[in-house]
């Protein structure tokens, strides 16, 4: 069998967007600031997920600046939808909806300032799709939740499953028969970190 390409990590990096001024901003203030996001692989990959399922109903749970909140908005407003994103830090809130302001996308989002664990036992379903990008030891808390909220077919992502903390959502997820889990182990340029896990499952 052939090899795959010299120095993967250093081929693939080439094949990322910059074409963005907004994104490219908010991606070099993470940098500058340590602020965790997913950087502009996974943005295209939510954006793709969003955009083909035809989610009209997003759920984000970890705003931060509101940057994968752009991919995962820009998609459900083409799919003429709606997104609602969930952040505990109230200065995070502003700035996401500051940005959101700016990427033209304040009337397709909401963004709720609290805390999950309060806010998600009082929202009400059906969401097509959840993002998940919260504390990964809190995961496994917030899946009985999600189940609720998303639809029978809806989708999950749940980003940094490659870190121990995630372990419990991991084992809870594969052993509940209410989801048809699939995780991903990868290199993720942007990401942080750049070689992570992300876990995609249907609600069954
Ligand atoms: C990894 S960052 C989100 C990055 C963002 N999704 C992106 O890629 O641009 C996680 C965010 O979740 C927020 N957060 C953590 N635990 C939370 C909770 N229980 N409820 C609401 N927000 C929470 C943090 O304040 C932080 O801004």
């Amino acid at each position: 069998m052939s090899r795959i390409v010299d120095e993967p990590e250093a081929y693939f990096s080439q094949f990322t967007r910059k074409d963005d001024p907004l994104l490219q901003e908010l991606e070099l203030e993470a940098e500058t600031e340590h602020i965790p996001i997913v950087g502009p692989v996974v943005g295209e990959l939510l954006f793709i997920l969003s955009r083909t399922s035809g989610a009209r109903s997003i759920l984000e749970l970890g705003t931060a600046t509101g940057y994968s909140t752009i991919f995962l908005a820009r998609a459900c407003a083409l799919n003429a939808g709606v997104l609602t994103t969930l952040e505990h830090e109230p200065a995070f809130a502003a700035r996401a909806r500051k940005n959101l302001e700016r990427a033209g996308l304040a009337s397709r989002t909401n963004v709720l300032c609290g805390d999950a664990f309060a806010e998600l036992p009082r929202m009400k379903g059906e969401f097509d799709l959840i993002f998940m990008d919260i504390d990964k030891g809190d995961y496994a808390r917030a899946l009985p939740q999600c189940h609720r909220l998303l639809r029978p077919g809806g989708l999950l992502v749940a980003d940094n499953v490659a870190f121990p903390d995630a372990d419990p959502f991991n084992r809870a997820i594969f052993n509940d028969g209410g989801w048809r889990p699939v995780s991903l182990f990868a290199f993720l340029p942007g990401h942080s970190p750049e070689r992570d896990g992300l876990c995609l499952a249907l609600r069954c």
